[in-house]
């Protein structure tokens, strides 16, 4: 397991563009399972997350072919229906095969997904939206069963718990619905821009869906979709980290390649703690002040405040003026960072679903441990303030979600280098 040495003290300045969208290209991936013809994807991110899925689709007999950021994927109506749990324990949005193989195949056997670091993943919400089309999916032994047999039917279902949406859950029951029988009218649709491009992506494919990017989707089932090519759009996570990194070391950091639109609620934070963010039709801005002010965050589905940049954020408060509060409405326990950035001396008092973080005027280098993809980004940021080196533990997690990470960051200005597992650890596992 690699691990990354960074050193404090540099400025991110610079322009990056992002790379392709993780969140969007994985549910469109598991759209071609969908498809009666190639489905050619372009501007694909290099990402572990993206290899584990290809593996997963490949095990369900889609022929896959990647030639740098384009992927050719094309999958029979027949073939295998069983993702199994070695892989999808290890990536919970390979849930999202489910829906795709009842709708075409009309049998399914998913393993759970089970947990992640910051809690309880819940599938509930996509049972709900697929066995209301007649999936009739049951739980044995770990995994998600399907027979249905036959062509789904349409239905009025609303996705997601009465606390908000569900993004994947509403990608399922969606990529189910564009094949099933009849109309279906999908409320309480996640509004993530994500679950836009898979929209679009389905449309491509000849998907007929009404109320795009809205709450409530209507869609009237076809007997089949035909092959497309779509390129993914840029990650806005990926570049709200960037962005978080130049306005926190006092930067000035552009992203090339995104939406700004999909990052208003980033825009108004980082503004409230002085940084000054510009932007264009593809391009996002931040320059930081010498020192960030303190503010609070809610995260919220969206528009709201991304869950995905809440650790980036209090990463970026550990080192502003003032005292901040951090509220996590969507995954409550997510805080696997906390504990790490108090071995950098951050000054952070966990509450339940809120941090209170009061700003230090340093942070210090330290060993610290990768946990959540987002949590691990932020511990490469809050090594670019601390004094001295820090060493950033399982790698892979970071791997999983960010494009090159390291070399990223370095064309930016910051030191940050990777190296191999010391040798010691791995004496120590041998014996
Ligand atoms: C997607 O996860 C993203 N993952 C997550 O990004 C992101 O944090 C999350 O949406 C919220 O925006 C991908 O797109 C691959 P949810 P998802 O269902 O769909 C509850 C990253 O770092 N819920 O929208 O799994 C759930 O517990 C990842 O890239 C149920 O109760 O999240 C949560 O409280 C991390 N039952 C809320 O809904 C269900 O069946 C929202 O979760 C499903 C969800």
């Amino acid at each position: 397991m690699d691990r990354l040495i960074v050193t404090g003290g540099a400025r991110l300045s610079g322009r990056v563009r992002a790379a392709g969208s993780k969140n969007a290209v994985l549910p469109i991936m598991a759209a071609a399972l969908l498809a009666d013809g190639e489905v050619v994807l372009r501007n694909v991110p290099d990402l572990r997350d993206v290899a584990t899925l290809a593996l997963i689709l490949e095990q369900l007999g889609v022929v896959i072919h990647r030639d740098g950021d384009v992927l050719r994927l094309r999958a029979d109506r027949e073939g295998p229906c069983e993702a199994p749990y070695d892989l999808v324990s290890t990536m919970r949005a390979s849930v999202c095969v489910l829906g795709p193989l009842v709708a075409r195949r009309g049998h399914a056997q998913v393993s759970m997904p089970g947990g992640c670091v910051f809690g309880v993943r819940p599938v509930d919400q996509h049972l709900k939206g697929l066995n209301a089309l007649g999936a009739g999916i049951r739980v044995e032994g770990g995994y998600l069963l399907s027979d249905v047999g036959r062509r789904l039917h349409g239905a009025h279902v609303f996705v997601g718990t009465r606390f908000g949406p569900s993004v994947l859950a509403t990608a399922n029951t969606l990529m189910a619905a564009v094949l099933a029988e009849g109309t279906t009218r999908l409320e309480n649709a996640a509004m993530e821009p994500e679950v836009l491009e898979l929209t679009d992506a389905l449309i491509a494919m000849g998907a007929r869906i009404h109320g795009r990017g809205g709450h409530t989707l209507e869609i009237e089932g076809v007997a089949c979709l035909h092959g497309a090519e779509i390129t993914i759009g840029g990650d806005r996570i990926e570049a709200g980290t960037f962005l978080v990194g130049g306005a926190m070391t006092g930067g000035d950091v552009t992203v090339d390649g995104i939406d700004p639109g999909h990052l208003t609620a980033l825009r108004e934070t980082l503004g409230a703690m002085g940084a000054k963010v510009t932007s264009g039709s593809d391009w996002m801005r931040a320059e930081g002040p010498a020192r960030l002010e303190a503010t609070d965050i809610a995260t919220l589905p969206f528009p709201g405040f991304p869950t995905d940049l809440q650790a980036q954020v209090m990463t970026a408060m550990s080192v502003a003026r003032g005292i901040s509060v951090v509220t996590e409405r969507i995954f409550p326990d997510r805080f696997m960072h906390v504990a790490e950035l108090l071995r950098l001396g951050a000054l952070i008092r966990k509450e339940g679903p809120q941090a209170i973080v009061e700003g230090a005027a340093r942070l210090s280098g330290a060993t610290v441990m990768a946990s959540d993809l987002r949590a691990s980004a932020a511990l490469v940021l809050a090594g670019l303030v601390a004094e001295g080196e820090t060493e950033i533990r399982r790698v892979y997690h970071i791997d999983r979600g960010y494009e090159r990470i390291d070399a990223r960051i370095r064309d930016l200005g910051g030191q940050v280098r990777r190296e191999a597992q010391p040798r010691l650890e791995q004496s120590r596992k041998q014996w």
